[in-house]
């Protein structure tokens, strides 16, 4: 017999924990329609005590929500086909800025799956925003002003950032691990999601500007439109425990690592999964 299945929702607009549910590579056909629908439904789902899985067990689990795609250009986790290793001893742990995963690829990735591994004993929580709920909330007039928009994404911008507060050592394993591809592509900045026709704001940390405007209109747009993003009515926190699970629907969701623990160890294991070109307003 299993605890039964239940959700419960952890913030007002977005993200909800499932309890009864062990995430496995042979969980049936319904409980994995029950967590998508989840998880379109509430946008992050939650799942605690999965000490059981490793990382093939997750690559294995997550190969049920479509297909895993290793990211672009940092190797995956020695093992692991699809795994990408955030430590913070490493230094890639900290991109405490809020974006939606590697939407510098012109098809970028639609749910991703972290599980947590080490988990500092205070701080380390993930924040993430809903943004329907952005976009639903801004004024008509700033609504028409995003519908026409258009965001180049770039990964360069995002790792010359990064590199700021980097140790010494950190920034020797960095440069040794990502490659230097730089990445650039175009996206609305309205989207329409293609499984529940929501509109989205799709902004976030690899933006580097808006077609058509300077760098210097582009920021303070940029800002307006962002600051609708993280406000924290849009947004639920997760504090972690190690065998927790997170699943994020990234075609609707930014997110954002707290980098509040010091010299303490942070480990989390992420595989993304295979997402469209999205879809504006004019198709
Ligand atoms: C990520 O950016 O995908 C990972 C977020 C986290 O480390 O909590």
């Amino acid at each position: 017999h299993g605890e039964e299945i239940a959700v419960n929702p952890v913030a007002g607009r977005i993200g909800a924990e499932i309890s009864g549910i062990s995430l496995t590579g042979s969980l049936d056909s319904n409980a994995v329609s029950f967590i998508h629908e989840a998880l379109l439904r509430h946008k992050v789902v939650f799942f605690r005590n999965q000490h059981h899985l490793d990382d093939r067990e997750q690559e294995a689990f997550a190969k049920l929500l479509g297909r895993p795609a290793a990211h672009p250009t940092v190797p995956v986790r020695e093992g692991s086909d699809y795994i990408l290793e955030l430590n913070s001893d490493h230094g890639n742990g900290r991109a405490n800025s809020w974006h939606t995963d590697v939407t510098f690829l012109a098809a970028y990735p639609k749910f991703s799956v972290l599980r947590g591994v080490v988990i500092p004993e205070a701080g380390g929580d993930t924040v993430w925003a809903n943004t329907a709920a952005a976009y639903e909330g801004l004024p008509a007039s700033l609504q028409k002003l995003a519908d026409q928009l258009w965001a180049v994404h770039t990964n360069a911008y995002d790792y010359a950032a990064e590199r700021r507060d980097f140790t010494e050592e950190a920034l020797k394993h960095h440069n040794e691990v990502f490659s230097s591809t730089v990445y650039e592509t175009e996206h609305p900045v309205v989207h329409i999601h293609p499984e529940t026709g929501e509109r989205h704001l799709l902004l976030g940390h690899f933006v580097k500007r808006f077609v058509g405007l300077s760098t210097a209109d582009s920021q303070q747009i940029f800002s307006i439109l962002q600051r609708h993003v993280t406000q924290i009515e849009n947004t639920v926190r997760w504090r972690w425990k190690a065998g927790d699970v997170a699943i994020w629907d990234n075609r609707a969701t930014q997110h954002y690592a707290v980098n509040d623990y010091g010299n303490a160890s942070r480990v989390v294991r992420r595989i993304t999964i295979d997402g469209d070109i999205p879809t504006g307003l004019d198709g």
